[in-house]
């Protein structure tokens, strides 16, 4: 058994930001793990509102049983704007107390972290975060919960997609979602085979996009663009690109579909681990860090790494894209 040097003895968990595949199976390991360290669990419901409107349930072993499988959050989320204001982090800190809350888990992205932390250098309240985001971009852990569904998603879609492109010979633009940054994109492109991939991190050069597509007249064409790429996302590429090129062109915008459905194996195994590894690091004393996955191991980081820290994507993946698409 753990220490406890922070004396926990009620936690509670909530999820904040884009909900993402697997939340659900994180918010069970978090629980069932802190009632074998002989905790107390409460769950906050829509992210950090649920703190400052005293909205919260108790969870308990049965009450976290049959979602393991399930898309979405039980406990909700949402994009608290209010929290961005101390005096409400600070009575949000205290209502936690008021309730017997001792330590928080915010399953979520950078954003979320970022406003735990504040609370916590504001008003001491220890958390815990625990990356789950489709869009993978939280340094300090491979993989996000939520990502590996989220692309294979998208690569069902893309799949389809191939079969009309190719019986009308048409360039498919297919927007897939990542907000700033391009790993859904590169991971859908590569494993989608796609003919390019625009993401963010890289300018576009769309006179070698147009040289590209050239070479691929009369062949179905895909073209994986990153919805943070640029104002007017793939309609706005699609439209430059055809006023060199004078073939037909459909834009696809995969969208929210890419944030629902059941969690992959990939991501139930993940979010397990990782939701446990916070119970963990949380009984043994660390307070605002990160729990990630690294090279096949769990790791834990001072949070603020999350939103100071920048996942690279590496420009060979998406040369390999180009050169295997030809
Ligand atoms: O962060 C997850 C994400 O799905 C991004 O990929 C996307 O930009 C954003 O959330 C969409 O947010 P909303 O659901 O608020 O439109």
């Amino acid at each position: 058994m753990a220490s406890n040097p922070l004396n926990l003895r009620r936690i509670g968990v909530l999820t904040s930001g884009g909900d993402a595949p697997g939340m659900n199976a994180c918010i069970r390991a978090v629980t069932r793990r802190a009632l074998w360290h002989g905790l107390e669990v409460v769950g906050f419901r829509h992210g950090f509102c649920g703190l400052h409107d005293s909205d919260f349930e108790a969870l308990t072993l049965r009450s976290v049983g049959n979602i393991i499988q399930r898309g979405g959050t039980v406990l909700g989320s949402a994009r608290c704007w209010e929290f961005h204001d101390q005096a409400v982090r600070e009575r949000s800190a205290s209502l936690c107390r008021d309730s017997g809350v001792d330590a928080l888990v915010i399953i979520g992205g950078d954003g979320s972290f970022y406003g735990g932390n504040l609370m916590h250098q504001e008003t001491g309240m220890p958390v815990l975060g625990v990356p789950a985001t489709i869009d993978n971009d939280v340094y300090g852990t491979v993989y996000t919960i939520g990502f590996d569904t989220a692309v294979n998603t998208a690569l069902d879609a893309i799949d389809r997609i191939r079969d009309t492109a190719q019986s009308f010979e048409r360039i498919f633009f297919i927007e897939v979602m990542g907000r700033l940054s391009g790993h859904i994109a590169v991971d859908v492109g590569l494993a989608g085979g796609a003919d390019d991939v625009l993401i963010p991190e890289r300018p576009t050069d769309i006179e070698a996009l147009v040289q590209h597509l050239r070479e691929r007249e009369k062949e179905s064409t895909m073209v994986v663009v990153s919805e943070g790429k640029e104002e007017g996302g793939a309609f706005e590429i699609a439209r430059k690109v055809s006023e060199h090129l004078q073939r037909e062109y459909r834009v696809v915008i995969l969208g929210h579909i890419q944030r629902g459905g059941s969690p992959s194996a990939r991501d139930r195994v993940l979010a397990s681990l990782l939701g446990a590894e916070a119970v963990d690091a949380l009984m043994e004393g660390y307070d605002c860090h990160m729990v990630g996955s690294s090279a096949g191991k769990m790791v834990r980081l001072p949070i603020q790494e999350a939103w100071e820290g920048r996942k690279e994507i590496e420009s060979r993946v998406i040369d390999l894209i180009r050169v295997l698409a030809s």
